[in-house]
């Protein structure tokens, strides 16, 4: 099958579509025929080598797709052979064929095209376990995404707004606050032009934010917690700007502050599997009831993955890059 590959050309990694054995399905395992791929950010970690595979993962590239089964190993019990299906990967996407756990595969949604739920699951995945599992967002609670134009933030703004929260989000431009606003965006907030600790305490009546999902990290550490109301919850999935940081902690003692971060990909099938049981039944009805829907910035033919990296890494996405083989 062809699948990309991280060569080393003139001392720099490239992206380069090779000659790949196909997979085959182990127990618990199906093999898709992959309609579209995911770009995440890991991937573009990983080809910088700050990303390694967990143990027994592929070791090419590739987080998420959507197509259809095509192979199903021992006691796979949850999805047959003609299943149009998108599935969380620990590797290899990027490729005609990709092994998944049925625990971590879901059916496409209906009213949604098969290459673009290859955009749902990694997004989906770390917004629900992060809001809902990390920090416990509740009924009525405000919530603040930073990155809210990334893959990340035009699901959980949705899903935020979906939900009935009041959503404020942080993005670099205006045509990227705009975007925010569109999906559900109670208030963007041009973080090159505004602080968004003021702006979300001022429109919070001085109370703050209950909940804020953070991809930033630096400075916006300290930032967060002065942002944040009392009891509030703040959880880091990256640290953009810097994992170290000088902060001051007061504010998070003083208003009794609860901090986390996680990673996604190196659970157990196990816990991903207890994450999409719960997207299925929380999630999956919202997007097929076009209440939450894939946002697709472009999409790149596999050969391509070079140029769709570039893409992500001059930040100029709104919304999640797709390849197809
Ligand atoms: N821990 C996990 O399990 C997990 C899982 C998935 C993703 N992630 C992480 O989540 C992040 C988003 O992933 P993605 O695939 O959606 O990537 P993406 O689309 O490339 O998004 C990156 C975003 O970071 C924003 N950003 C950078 N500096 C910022 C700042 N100072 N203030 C506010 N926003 C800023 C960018 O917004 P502007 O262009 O507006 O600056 C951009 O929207 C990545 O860092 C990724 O590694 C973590």
């Amino acid at each position: 099958m062809k699948a990309i590959r991280v060569e080393t050309k003139n001392g720099e990694p490239a992206l380069v579509l090779a000659e790949l054995p196909t997979p085959s399905p182990k127990a618990g395992e199906v093999l898709i025929k992959v309609a579209a791929a995911g770009i995440n950010r890991g991937d573009l970690a990983q080809v910088r080598g700050a990303y390694p595979p967990p143990p027994g993962a592929p070791d090419t590239l590739g987080l998420e797709v959507s197509g259809e089964v095509v192979e199903t190993g021992q006691g796979v019990t949850q999805f047959q052979v003609g299943d149009a299906v998108c599935a969380l990967l620990p590797g290899g996407g990027y490729a005609e064929y990709a092994i998944a756990s049925e625990l971590c595969v879901l059916p496409v949604p209906k009213g949604v095209a098969l290459a673009d739920a290859a955009a749902l699951p990694e997004v989906h995945f770390t917004v629900w376990t992060n809001l809902m599992d990390s920090a416990r967002l509740k009924t009525g609670e405000t919530v603040l995404i930073h990155g809210g134009s990334s893959g990340i933030g035009t699901a959980a703004i949705q899903l935020c707004h979906a939900r009935g929260h009041t959503v404020f989000a942080t993005a670099g431009s205006v045509e990227k606050c705009a975007a925010c606003e569109k999906l559900g965006a109670t208030r963007a907030i041009n973080y090159r032009e505004e602080d968004f600790v003021a702006v979300t305490k001022d429109a919070t009546g001085g109370k703050g934010i209950d909940v804020i999902l953070d991809m930033v990290g630096g400075d916006y550490i300290e930032r967060n917690f002065r942002a944040a109301a009392i009891w509030g919850r703040i959880v880091n999935i990256a640290f953009q700007k810097g994992m170290a940081a000088d902060v001051n902690y007061g504010s998070m003692l003083m208003k009794r502050l609860s901090h986390f971060g996680t990673t996604l990909r190196a659970r157990s099938n196990a816990e991903k599997g207890a994450i999409r049981d719960a997207l299925a039944r929380e999630v999956w009805p919202l997007i097929e009831a076009g209440r939450v829907r894939p946002v697709i910035d472009r999409i790149f033919p596999l050969a391509e993955a070079g140029p769709a990296h570039a893409r992500m890494a001059g930040g100029a996405n709104i919304g999640k890059i797709l390849l197809t083989p």
